[in-house]
C-alpha cells in the first residue's frame, strides 16, 4: 500500500479540458468552478438532453450572477458561458484530460459510468469521483486502467468551502494523484491528503455532529431546541441548517455508509429517515431565516 502524502508536483500532467458527469446541482458548482478557475472547456452529461441542458443553465445563471456582482467583466462571462457545453453521450470526453463524476451515490451506478467513460477517454485520462462516503478503490476494481482513478471530495457550497479532500486509492498512480492535487490548487482549493476510508475524514466528523442532533430529537428534544442550543457554540451553521444544505439524504447516505462501516459507532437515526422519507416538508421545515421548525 503506497502512503497517502502530498505528492511530487512535477509528476502532475496538464489539464485543458475538463468532463463532469452529471448536471445535478453538484455537478453545476464543480462545473462553475472548473471553467470560473482553469478557464477551459468544460462538458456536463446527464441521463437526458434536458437535463444535461438545464445543467448548463445553472452554470450560465451563476455566470451571470458573478458579472452582475462586478466579479467578472461581460465579456469574461460570455467566454466562460461559451466554455460550458452539455449532452448525453459520454464520447463528449473523448478530449477530456479530466472527468470528475457527481452522479447518483450509488456503487453499481457509479461503476457503469465509469466502465463507460473508460470505453472513450484518453488513456491518459485522470478519473475522480465527488463520492462522500464510497470506496475509491471498490469503484476502480473493474477498470482496465484503475491506476488513473482518485477520490476529489468538494464540499457544498463549492464556490465558497475551502477544502478538497483527494482520496488515493491503493491502485491510484502518482501521476493521477499528482494531476488531482494540482488542479485543486490551481481551483483555489486547500487539498488535504485523505486514505480511501469510509467517508474519508471531514464526513466522519460532520455526520457524527448531525447524527448525534438527530439523535437528540430521536430522544426527544424538540428540533428548534437542538438547534437553539447549538448556535452560540459559533459553527457557521448549526446542524439542523447543514443538513438542508447537504440534502437530508446525502446524510442518511453517508450515515449508512459509516454505519455498515462501524455499526458500534453510527447509528442510523429514524428521525433522518422519516425526514428523507417525506421529502421534506416533513418533520420539520425552516423558516426564511433558516431556523427549523416543527410543521
Ligand atoms: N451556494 C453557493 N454560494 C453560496 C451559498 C450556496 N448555498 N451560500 C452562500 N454562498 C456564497 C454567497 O453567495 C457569498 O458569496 P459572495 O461573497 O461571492 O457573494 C458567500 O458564499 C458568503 O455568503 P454569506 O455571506 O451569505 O453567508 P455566510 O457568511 O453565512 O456563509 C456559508 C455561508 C459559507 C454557507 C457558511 O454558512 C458555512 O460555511 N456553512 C457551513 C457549510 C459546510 O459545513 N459545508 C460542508 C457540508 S458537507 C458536504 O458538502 C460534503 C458532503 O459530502 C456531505
Amino acid at each position: 500500500k503506497r502512503p497517502v502524502g502530498v505528492p511530487d508536483k512535477g509528476l502532475a500532467r496538464t489539464v485543458g479540458s475538463v468532463g463532469v458527469v452529471g448536471a445535478g446541482l453538484m455537478a453545476s458548482q464543480l462545473a462553475l468552478l472548473f471553467v470560473r478557475r482553469l478557464k477551459v472547456p468544460v462538458v456536463m452529461t446527464d441521463l437526458d438532453d434536458a437535463r444535461a441542458q438545464a445543467g448548463v443553465a445553472r452554470v450560465h445563471g451563476e455566470v451571470d450572477t458573478l458579472v452582475g456582482k462586478g466579479r467578472i467583466s461581460h465579456d469574461e462571462g460570455n467566454r466562460l458561458k461559451a466554455l460550458v457545453t452539455g449532452g448525453t453521450d459520454h464520447a463528449l470526453y473523448a478530449g477530456a484530460d479530466l472527468v470528475v463524476e457527481a452522479v447518483f451515490e450509488e456503487m453499481s451506478v457509479k461503476q457503469q459510468v465509469l466502465a463507460s467513460l473508460e470505453a472513450v477517454v484518453r488513456p491518459d485520462c485522470v478519473l475522480a469521483t465527488n463520492t462522500s462516503s464510497l470506496s475509491v478503490a471498490e469503484m476502480a476494481s473493474g477498470l482496465q486502467h484503475p491506476e488513473r482513478m482518485v477520490g476529489f471530495h468538494f464540499f457544498n457550497p463549492v464556490a465558497v468551502m475551502p477544502l478538497v479532500e483527494v482520496a488515493r486509492a491503493p491502485q491510484t498512480d502518482d501521476a493521477t494523484y499528482a494531476t488531482a492535487f494540482a488542479v485543486g490548487r490551481q481551483l483555489g482549493k486547500s487539498c488535504v491528503p485523505v486514505e480511501d476510508a469510509p467517508a474519508f475524514v471531514v464526513n466522519r466528523l460532520l455526520i457524527r455532529m448531525l447524527s448525534e442532533a438527530f439523535a437528540a430529537v430521536d430522544e426527544g428534544t424538540p428540533p428548534d431546541v437542538v438547534d437553539a442550543a447549538v448556535r452560540p457554540l459559533g459553527l457557521p451553521m448549526s446542524p439542523l441548517v447543514l443538513l438542508q444544505l447537504v440534502g437530508p439524504a446525502v446524510a442518511l447516505h453517508v450515515l449508512e455508509s459509516l454505519h455498515a462501516a462501524f455499526p458500534d459507532r453510527f447509528a442510523v437515526s429514524g428521525t433522518l429517515q422519516k425526514v428523507v422519507e417525506a421529502r421534506q416538508p416533513g418533520i420539520w421545515s425552516w423558516d426564511e431565516r433558516g431556523k427549523p421548525f416543527l410543521s
